[in-house]
């Protein structure tokens, strides 16, 4: 049975719409970030300080690749993880993979509310950041099978209108 693998970028909702979604299936639920942060014991924000984003991108790496042997499991990803293909296939091959996107003043009020955890949208203008990094990533996110836009809706409603597509 495949899993359902969530994609898009920071403060659309893919952790929190994922957690319910998977309560809902009776599903397994995995978040990328979260095992990571397990297996480093430390924060992604910490471990962008001390190592790098290069030296992230590289466990995250790895951590996909055995994430995407699960079945029947919901599965979160980080935003930046699927701009490398190698991970987008991997996660394909055995997923439906569902994009969720939101409005730049959504994404940057969600991330606002959450100061810190972000490395790469720590800085003076986070809303400039935001712009350059949709435009850079839109056509990886548009590749999904299933595209939600979850600027005006909650976890819940995003997480039943999935369930309505699969
Ligand atoms: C990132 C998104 C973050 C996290 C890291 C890098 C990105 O995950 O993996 O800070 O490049 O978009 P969320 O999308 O869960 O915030």
């Amino acid at each position: 049975m495949k899993n359902v693998v969530l994609i898009g970028f920071m403060g659309t909702g893919k952790t929190s719409t994922g957690r319910l979604l998977a309560s809902r299936l009776g599903r397994p639920f995995v978040d990328i970030d979260r095992k990571f942060e397990l297996e480093c014991n430390m924060s992604v924000a910490e471990y962008f300080k001390l190592h790098g984003e290069t030296a992230f991108r590289q466990k995250e790496k790895a951590i996909i690749a055995k994430v995407a042997r699960y079945s029947y499991s919901v599965i979160a990803t980080g935003g930046g993880s699927v701009l490398d293909p190698d991970n987008f296939n991997k996660l394909k091959a055995n997923g439906i993979i569902v994009s969720l996107t939101a409005s730049v003043d959504t994404i940057v009020e969600r991330t606002g509310r959450r100061k810190g955890t972000r490395p790469l949208l720590d800085c003076e203008n986070p809303r400039e950041i935001v712009a350059v990094l949709l435009e850079q990533r839109v056509s990886i996110y548009q590749k999904a099978d299933f595209i939600i836009d979850t600027s005006i809706l909650s976890p819940h409603q995003v997480a039943e209108r999935i369930i309505s597509f699969l």
